[in-house]
């Protein structure tokens, strides 16, 4: 499959978004009044996919794409979980598989098929008619076209993240999903972290009153990770030759939207961004490589530091960050603030209006009346497991659970697309000098129901 060109691809969904966004101001149209962009194609929509449920079924049968890293990280978790069985795996590098293999082997009687060898390799696995969930994990610009193609032969699909990194992949997703009724879910495992799921609880119980604002973030350093020559040192750096913005918004930004019931009664609206200048990652390079190295000569668009705003309809506001190339201990930030109180988290804190001193407190006086029930259950081998620390069993526990019960997924193609459009919506934003970039409603208008 030949790579895409995203910059191209980001370029001219930005022009199009753009220029509707002008003539719409410039017509004297509100954001608000304009409720966020139309799909761009003439075809009318499929039905909607949010809230759809699940086929129920007693064994979740799974397909890999991309068992690297994280792929390989996901396997061990799912196998974990019962009543999962892995049918096969996908890498173009045969022994990522053949070592897949054998960790399966450990659990499982029926034997894993491997297709390996090219970059079409995944269609073999996909044309199975055995396989229900189809897990990709493969480097960002496979996301897409493979989810796509999973879809369509009929498979439910778990994408890593970012799900998508231009506007018209995310609308792909969304259009797709609809078409062929297959959810598509972002494996968004921060969502499922101790912290996250306490904090949403207490969020829905009304601990926080009216919720005004978030904060969300990925902060780390890859500096070493994005020149190892091995994994994510293979392809990430370069994302950051010719993209200038949020390239990894989900993990922060997944949480406050389970918060703020995004796409369940309030969505993101509009976006401003800013970065600040390309130097850390190239000082870094030319401390640490040897001269002559081929990776000197390379120029880096994108800024070490990018904060956005965002502006949700109901007229919240999140603070979104992004930097990976300078020296900083890690941090997602995961604020929310209300009416009565707020949380910060790195390290987790709490204040809530009236109760104790004017200082902020550890969050441990809440965690018995509202510990999630899930963690309760399942944190003892979630935490033995490891995967950032236990979120990521949970996160496969919770989607097999809901394939096998048959309710609808946490997190859905709209969720998926939301989450992942700040990355070409902050490139557009800055390319036009922080201009405030709308987004658009992958919900087609469907974002202000609550669900079950
Ligand atoms: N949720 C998390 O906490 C988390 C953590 C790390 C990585 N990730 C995400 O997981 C994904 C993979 O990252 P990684 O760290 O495993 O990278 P990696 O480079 O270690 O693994 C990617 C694998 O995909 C394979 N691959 C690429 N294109 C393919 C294709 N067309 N068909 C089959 N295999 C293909 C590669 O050979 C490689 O083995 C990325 O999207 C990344 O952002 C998420």
């Amino acid at each position: 499959m030949k790579k895409q060109q995203p910059k191209q691809d980001a370029i001219e969904t930005s022009r199009r978004d753009l220029l509707r966004f002008a003539s719409l101001t410039s017509l004297g149209v509100g954001l608000s009044q304009a409720g966020g962009q139309a799909r761009p194609t003439a075809e009318p929509p499929a039905a909607t996919m949010a809230g759809v449920k699940f086929e129920p079924k007693d064994k979740v049968r799974l397909g890999f794409v991309g068992v690297g890293g994280r792929g390989s990280s996901l396997l061990t978790n799912f196998c974990a979980v019962e009543n999962v069985e892995v049918v096969a795996l996908c890498d173009i590098v045969r022994e990522k598989c053949t070592r897949g293999q054998a960790a399966v082997a450990k659990g499982q009687t029926r034997p894993v098929e491997i297709y390996a060898g090219s970059d079409h390799a995944f269609e073999g696995l996909a044309n199975r008619g055995d396989i229900d969930l189809a897990i990709v994990a493969t480097s960002w610009d496979f996301h897409v076209p493979i989810s796509t193609f999973c879809m369509k032969q009929g498979k439910h699909v778990g994408v890593e993240v970012p799900a998508a990194r231009t506007l018209a992949d995310c609308w792909d997703l969304v259009d797709t999903s609809e078409k062929t009724r297959r959810h598509c879910v972002q494996l968004e495992n921060c969502c499922y972290g101790y912290n996250e799921m306490l904090i949403n609880r207490m969020v829905h119980a009304g601990v926080f009153g009216e919720l005004l604002h978030g904060g969300a973030a990925y902060l780390h350093d890859l500096r070493s990770l994005l020149f190892s020559g091995q994994g994510e040192g293979l392809w990430r750096r370069w994302e950051h030759l010719d993209r200038n913005g949020n390239l990894y918004p989900t993990h922060g930004l997944g949480p406050v939207a389970f918060y703020m019931d995004i796409h369940r009664g309030d969505r993101f609206e509009y976006m401003v961004s800013m970065s600040s200048m390309s130097t850390s990652l190239a000082f870094y390079r030319d401390t640490h490589l040897p001269a002559g190295d081929p990776r000197r000569g390379e120029t880096y668009a994108c800024g070490d530091q990018n904060t956005s705003l965002i502006k949700t309809s109901r007229g919240r506001m999140i603070r979104l960050e992004h930097n990976v190339t300078s020296p900083s201990p890690y941090d997602r930030i995961n604020l929310i603030a209300g009416t009565k109180g707020i949380f910060k988290d790195y390290p987790p804190r709490i204040y809530i209006d009236g109760r104790g001193n004017e200082d902020w407190s550890p969050i441990d006086s809440y965690k018995q009346e509202f510990e999630p029930p899930i963690w309760a259950k399942m944190g003892e081998i979630a935490a033995k497991l490891g995967g950032h620390g236990g979120m990521d069993f949970i996160e496969c526990y919770r989607l097999v659970q809901s394939m096998r019960e048959g309710t609808a997924p946490d997190i859905d193609v709209y969720d998926a697309a939301a989450w992942s459009a700040p990355g070409p919506l902050s490139e557009m934003s800055i390319s036009k000098g922080s201009a405030p970039v709308p987004f658009p409603d992958f919900t087609r208008g469907r974002w202000n129901q609550a669900r079950a």
